[in-house]
């Protein structure tokens, strides 16, 4: 997730108990291929690249195939492994989508299959992946059709986000969808979309037999609901003792330690846009770290509300 799927999110994810593959955040094929000078920390797979899927994102089968084969020779040469690569075809920002990219890919079933082959020849032996909406239009046999083509041009699993391309997150996502295509191909199909504790994790994987669930933004909020569902799933009646305000600030310290100033404002402020739901005044707090100046002022903010609501400061999750 842009701004949000960087390492250190993964490392406060880890530091909870780790989940089964992350993402990167959607990286450009052709500025990585031009060597931009932040690819560096878009494509850091660290703490566990094994597991760690880098998500490419243009509009062409060039850039996207040469890039990936650059990134598997490179972290072979390097002796790291690639966790995956995921071809983004479910972005629906207007200037990716109105650029070719994202979503739009869905307007041609051939030559998303081209890319999908284009890929898998590039980078020999690395798990391919695509993840994808609904498309522009609701159908049910258009949307099997589609990642039918991906499937049989060797993508090895598939993320289906169910809503479509105009669809914002206010109205929930349309799941049959998901369970639909998960019936119709041989290949594992990963359900995204409000996976925001354990009982939807285990309607995506139970009710709508996916093989798994992607969660985007409650692993922002909660970067322990991973370790949640797998306690609960052991254990429904397993609680997790949260250290509110000292897991806030290893965020600030690893944005700090781990990523470029450059980085600093913009990555503060979308992690607590999510994170601030935690709190009881959340919102107030939530508002202020959006206008605040930068890490250092977040930071001093941040700490202000546990001083004012020292409560807070510890929950109980459940
Ligand atoms: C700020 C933000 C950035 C996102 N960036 C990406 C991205 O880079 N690639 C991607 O495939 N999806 C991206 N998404 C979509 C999420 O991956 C996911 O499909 C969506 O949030 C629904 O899942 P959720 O309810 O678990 O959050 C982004 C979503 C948000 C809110």
């Amino acid at each position: 997730m842009v701004e949000l799927s960087h390492r250190p999110l993964r490392e406060l994810v880890a530091s909870f108990g780790s989940c089964d593959r992350y993402y990167t955040e959607m990286t450009s094929a052709s500025g990585y291929l031009a060597c931009s000078p932040f690819d560096r920390w878009f494509m850091d797979c660290e703490p566990v690249p094994e597991t760690t899927v880098v998500q490419l994102f243009d509009s062409e089968i060039e850039p996207l195939a040469k890039a990936a084969a650059r990134l598997s020779r490179e972290r072979s040469a390097a002796g790291r492994e690639l966790g995956g690569l995921d071809a983004n075809f479910g972005c629906s920002a207007p200037h990716i989508e109105r650029s070719g990219g994202g979503v739009s890919w869905m307007k041609d079933t051939g030559k998303a299959a081209a890319l999908i082959s284009a890929m898998k020849e590039a980078a020999p032996g690395v798990v391919v992946s695509a993840k994808l909406r609904l498309g522009y239009e609701e159908s049910g046999a258009a949307l099997i059709g589609f990642c039918r083509a991906l499937a049989d041009a060797g993508a090895d699993y598939l993320v289906i986000h169910p809503r479509l391309k105009s669809q914002k997150f206010r109205r929930s996502g349309k799941w049959d969808y998901v369970k639909a295509v998960a019936e119709a191909l041989p290949i594992p199909i990963v359900g995204n979309g409000d996976v925001r504790d354990y009982d939807s994790y285990a309607s995506a994987v139970g009710r709508y037999g996916t093989a798994g669930a992607m969660i985007g933004r409650e692993a922002v909020r909660r970067p322990w609901i991973f370790a949640l569902i797998r306690g609960k799933e052991a254990d429904p009646g397993f609680e997790m003792r949260i250290e509110v305000e000292e897991t806030g600030l290893s965020m600030i310290r690893l944005i700090r330690e781990l990523l470029p100033l450059p980085f600093h404002a913009s990555r503060v402020r979308r992690f607590f846009f999510y994170y601030c739901d935690n709190l009881a005044f959340g919102h107030h707090l939530r508002y202020a770290i959006q206008n605040s100046a930068g890490l250092d002022d977040a930071e001093r903010l941040f700490r202000a509300y546990f001083d004012e609501v020292p409560s807070e400061r510890v929950k109980i999750e459940r």
